[in-house]
């Protein structure tokens, strides 16, 4: 059995701990696309971890981690994620599998990433600065780019790496009269990336290849949510990468019919962070208390999320896109204590509704809710572990997300831990 878990909205849905309890009857934890901008948190006992880069089945020291090649790795961040585990002795050695094709994260790209960011103003996009557009726009541009495989010939990548610098410097003091950075302090620290992850370089293709026909069951971890999908989210304020399940093929050489089944991810309400156009948010009261009991603050920045009300136009729509079976609803218990729920179930938009979700951000901009009210509850549900035993107005709201989606939700989170999830 082959499994691929997608976010549904704009990221932070949860995946990170329902790719944890799934990896527990997994074979291999593969992520494929994105890069540290992911920020995945598995709690596991009193232990919180927050991973970047490694796969969320990475803290269940049995299972084998793929970073195959469409994820945009940070080195850096890499080795101190693989050094975080090994204090809390999880060892990765010898079952990391690192893509030789996956493209490297380098400074300059961070610090194009902040430039750009800053000299943007009011317009800029809210990334999170991890160097992820810059990366995939040398990942597409092919002159300057640099992949895991590079790390194994370091005289040519001795040779390359200046005549990228040279450019980019070029670059940097031409637009943003910045400071230059040195070929050779990068070179000696690619020299450590190199001796470090070389042992974890590997054909991935290949490698997943194989394991399916071994009869290996799979896990598929997507970063980000599908509506910040380069190409078919809610461009420009999306992600430099495929985050919709459409990604998932080209990411690792795995084609899609290999998964059996892709569970989407969701909050039993909507959150973003970063600009760009969000037509069922709470600017006010309603957000914070949302914000407040949720803990929506960035995994990866730390930033205040937006919040807003469940919305089941984009939700559609990412179903729809990525061939989703099944619903992970997560944060349920989130919503105790609110006498009145709202549910966006279409959009106004120039005087006509419609339930279909316009991926254009200035359409999407002047778009308005359309909402359905349901009767909240105030019990807190963090201890609730059947359906049956959930209050009858948040099983109704759980129906109710179904029949709008017209998916099963299978898994409930009803608090951070794994043990605080409903199966149905
Ligand atoms: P991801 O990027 O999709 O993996 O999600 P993040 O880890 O960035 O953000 C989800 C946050 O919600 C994390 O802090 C999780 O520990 C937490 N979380 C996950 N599921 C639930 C849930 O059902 N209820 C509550 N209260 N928190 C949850
Ligand atoms: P996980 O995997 C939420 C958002 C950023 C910004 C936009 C572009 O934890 O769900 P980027 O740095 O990718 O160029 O930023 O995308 N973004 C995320 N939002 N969760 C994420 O990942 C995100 N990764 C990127 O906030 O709006
Ligand atoms: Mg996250």
């Amino acid at each position: 059995m082959n499994s691929c878990v997608i976010g549904l909205q704009w990221g932070d849905e949860g995946k990170g701990k329902i790719v944890d309890i799934l990896a527990e009857n997994s074979d291999i934890v593969v992520r494929y696309s994105g890069g540290a901008n992911a920020g995945h948190t598995v709690v596991v006992g009193d232990t919180k971890f927050k991973l970047h880069l490694l796969p969320s089945g990475s803290v269940r020291p049995g299972t084998t981690c793929v970073i195959a090649n469409g994820v945009a790795v940070d080195p850096q961040v890499l080795l101190e994620e693989i050094e975080t585990l090994g204090q809390q002795d999880i060892t990765l050695n010898g079952r990391l599998f690192i893509s030789g094709n996956a493209h490297l994260v380098m400074d300059y790209h961070k610090k194009e990433d902040q430039l750009r960011e800053e000299s943007l103003g009011k317009n800029k996009l809210g990334t999170t600065v991890r160097g992820i557009g810059p990366c995939y726009s040398d990942k597409v541009g092919r002159s300057y780019a640099v992949r895991m495989d590079d790390l194994a010939d370091l005289e040519n990548l001795k040779v390359k790496l200046q005549a990228i610098v040279d450019y980019k410097n070029k670059v940097f003091s031409a637009l943003y009269d910045a400071v230059p950075i040195s070929a050779d302090e990068l070179f000696d620290k690619c020299k450590v990336y190199s001796e470090k992850l070389s042992p974890f370089r590997t054909n991935t293709t290949q490698f997943l290849h194989k394991a399916i026909a071994d009869g290996k069951s799979i896990l598929f971890e997507g970063a980000q949510g599908s509506l910040l999908d380069l190409d078919h989210g809610t461009f420009p304020f999306v992600t430099s990468s495929n985050s919709s399940s459409l990604g998932m093929p080209a990411g690792c050489g795995v084609p899609a019919k290999t998964v059996d089944k892709f569970i989407g991810v969701i909050k039993a309400y909507t959150t973003r962070v970063g600009a760009g156009p969000f037509p069922a948010e709470q600017d006010n009261d309603i957000g914070q208390y949302i914000r407040d009991r949720g803990q929506e603050y960035g995994t990866t920045t730390g930033r205040p999320r937006r919040c807003g009300w469940f919305d089941a136009v984009p939700v559609s729509y990412a179903i729809t896109i990525g061939a989703i079976d099944c619903i992970a609803l997560m944060h349920l218990d989130t919503l105790s204590g609110l006498k009145e729920l709202n549910i966006c179930k279409a959009y106004e938009i120039d005087g006509e509704q419609t339930r279909f979700f316009p991926t254009n951000a200035a359409q999407l901009s002047r778009a308005t809710a359309v909402y359905e009210t349901v009767p909240g509850w105030e019990e807190e549900i963090t201890e609730v572990s059947d359906f049956n035993d959930l209050p009858e107005n948040a099983q109704n709201y759980v129906c109710r997300v179904e029949e709008m989606t017209g998916k099963p939700v299978t898994m409930i989170g009803v608090g951070p831990k794994r043990s605080q999830t409903i199966f149905r």
